[in-house]
This record gives C-alpha cells, sequence and structure tokens, in this order.
C-alpha cells in the first residue's frame, strides 16, 4: 500500500511518516525538509494544480490529510485563512482523488460537537460552536460525498513528542511546570487525550484494510483539562499544587470550546478489535521514548 500523507511536519503527520508501518509512506508539506527517510515532496495545498498534479505522480492508494490550520482561536480571527486552508483544500484534495481514483481520509475534530452532552457517538447530532469546528463538519461532507473512496476520522487532544513540532497539551504543562512555574487550566473542558500513535496506527489500518465512512477516536481516559496537567505532574515527580483551576469564561479564549466534550470509539474498536492506551499507558510510552528523554532530560 502506498500512502501519501499531507501536513508531513506536522504532529499526527510526523507519527505517520517516522515509525516503520508495513506501507510505503510519502510525505509532502510546505517546507523543504523531508521527514525521516521517507519520499518526501513539498507542495502549497492552496493551489488546486500543485494538489492535482502531486496525486497524480504519487498515485497513492490514499491521501491521508492531516495538514489543517489547526490554531482553533486563529481560525476564529481569520476566517477567510481558516476557509481556505481547512475547507477548500479538502475540496481540492478531493477532487483530485476522485478524478484518479484514491480514498482520501480526513482528519475531524470533536469541536463539531457543541459539548453539552459529550463524550459523543458518530451517530449524535452535531453542532459546531467555533468555526473551526463548521469548517471540519462541511469538510467530512466533502470527503464522504458519492464517488470518492473516502474516510473521516474525528479525534481529539493529540498528545505525543515528536521533535520539531509544536506544543501540545502534554509538552507544553511539563516545560512550563518543568521550570517550577505555575500554570491556570481550564476545569470545565472535558475530554479523552488521544495518544498521536494510536491514531496513525489506526489511520494506516483503516486504510490498509479500505474502510470508508465516519468514525471517532479519542483515548481511554475521560477527564478535564485541569485534572489531565495535574496527573502529568504527578506522572513525571513535579508539583502538582502549580496547576491551579480556572474556567474556560475566565480564560477568554477567542473561539468558543464545547464544555463536556469527548469522543467514543466503541465503532472502530469494534470494526479493528484495537483499543486506545488510557492516559497512563501513553505516559509510560512518552517516558519510554529515546528522543523524549533527550527534550526533557530532568524528567526522566
Ligand atoms: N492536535 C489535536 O489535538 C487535534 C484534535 C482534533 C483534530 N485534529 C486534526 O488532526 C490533524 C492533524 O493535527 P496536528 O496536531 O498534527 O496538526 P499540526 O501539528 O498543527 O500540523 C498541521 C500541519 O499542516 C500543515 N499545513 C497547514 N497549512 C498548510 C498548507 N496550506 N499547505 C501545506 N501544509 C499546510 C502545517 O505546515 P507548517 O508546518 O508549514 O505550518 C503543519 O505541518 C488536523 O487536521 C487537525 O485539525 C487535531
Amino acid at each position: 500500500m502506498r500512502v501519501l500523507v499531507t501536513g508531513a511536519h506536522g504532529l499526527l503527520g510526523r507519527s505517520l511518516l517516522e515509525p516503520d508501518f508495513d506501507a510505503e509512506m510519502i510525505g509532502c508539506g510546505r517546507g523543504q525538509t523531508p521527514v525521516g527517510r521517507r519520499a518526501y515532496h513539498p507542495v502549497e495545498l492552496s493551489d488546486p494544480r500543485a494538489v492535482f498534479s502531486l496525486v497524480e505522480k504519487v498515485r497513492p492508494d490514499w491521501v491521508i490529510h492531516t495538514a489543517a490550520l489547526t490554531d482553533v482561536d486563529r481560525c476564529e480571527v481569520d476566517q477567510p485563512l481558516a476557509r481556505q486552508i481547512n475547507l477548500v483544500v479538502v475540496e481540492h484534495l478531493a477532487s483530485a482523488c476522485r478524478q484518479l481514483g484514491v480514498g482520501l481520509a480526513q482528519l475531524s475534530t470533536d469541536y463539531v460537537f457543541d459539548g453539552r452532552q459529550g463524550p459523543y457517538g458518530e451517530k449524535d447530532p452535531t453542532n459546531p460552536l467555533s468555526h473551526y469546528g463548521t469548517l471540519k463538519l462541511h469538510s467530512e461532507g466533502v470527503v464522504l460525498q458519492q464517488g470518492l473512496r473516502g474516510l473521516v476520522l474525528r479525534t481529539l487532544w493529540l498528545y505525543g513528542y515528536l521533535p520539531d513540532t509544536r506544543r501540545n497539551l502534554v509538552t507544553w504543562p511539563l516545560e512550563v511546570l518543568g521550570r517550577g512555574q505555575q500554570l491556570k487550566i481550564v476545569d470545565d473542558q472535558w475530554g479523552n487525550p488521544t495518544w498521536v500513535h494510536d491514531l496513525a496506527q489506526v489511520l494506516v489500518e483503516l486504510c490498509r484494510r479500505q474502510v470508508q465512512g465516519l468514525f471517532h477516536l479519542g483515548g481511554a481516559t475521560y477527564l478535564t483539562r485541569y485534572q489531565l496537567t495535574r496527573e502529568l505532574a504527578c506522572f513525571f515527580g513535579l508539583d502538582p499544587d502549580l496547576v491551579q483551576p480556572t474556567t474556560t469564561a475566565a480564560a477568554g479564549q477567542k473561539a468558543p470550546r464545547p464544555l463536556r466534550s469527548g469522543l467514543r470509539t466503541q465503532a472502530l474498536e469494534s470494526v479493528l478489535g484495537f483499543a486506545p492506551l488510557s492516559l497512563s499507558q501513553g505516559l509510560e510510552c512518552l517516558a519510554g521514548q529515546d528522543d523524549f528523554r533527550r527534550a526533557f532530560p530532568t524528567l526522566c
């Protein structure tokens, strides 16, 4: 199986390209630098001709589209840019994949829900609160249209350590708490943190099995962001009392967040016979990673 991965330098992109899956994984992204030992193509995804030429040249069995504008507040403020990257690019890719008979796997989010009654299953009604969530919901429709081999995977709260990727909800608090500084973290946003390597493995397996449709993947532990950060501090021997609770209203973020969110993953678990890791299992894996230990030498 040959897979073209967009967003090669992002957290999920690198998690798909750096390990050895039993598949030919090819990266593409905005920079010139390849990821690991993989074949790599620089591309600007907002150019539809460049997208078509790339898919035509690589002729993958699947495109796994991880590239996105993932800064939810920036999406709220710069809506034209967010639309271009998070929706128009998906339309370009879907058009190329349909014409060339290639499967398209799109990443979506729990932000398609309003967070009143999570955790959510695939059949629960959507009601996005933010522009990011609205665009992701529209992108799902583009990928699940007739005539395209489409797969949509909604996920949330990705964590892991991949060198040179932006900080995530685990690496950022570890940096701050490791310096002995206090952190205020919201105690009213609920979700299930997802080990990024679980997500990468599931995506490759779904493509291999030619699975289509809509699925959820989230980790096995359901908690608030505040609880997560305290657990993190305890796990790595840092002071959990440096973590102070706050509320979403007080945090004053630009984009509204779903509060009682989270994703139920039973459908995927029964299709693949796969159970995602709990938070403590994910942290064990993280602590065992050589490059993580090099980046956080005082923690391990
Ligand atoms: N992280 C989460 O917790 C989370 C939760 C739910 C869903 N998701 C979804 O999962 C997917 C992967 O997330 P992630 O955390 O791995 O994202 P990420 O680390 O922010 O990486 C996104 C990548 O997209 C690339 N990109 C953005 N615009 C591009 C463009 N116009 N042309 C080419 N590349 C472009 C970025 O390139 P540069 O490096 O050049 O900026 C970056 O490498 C996204 O679709 C996201 O919406 C993530």
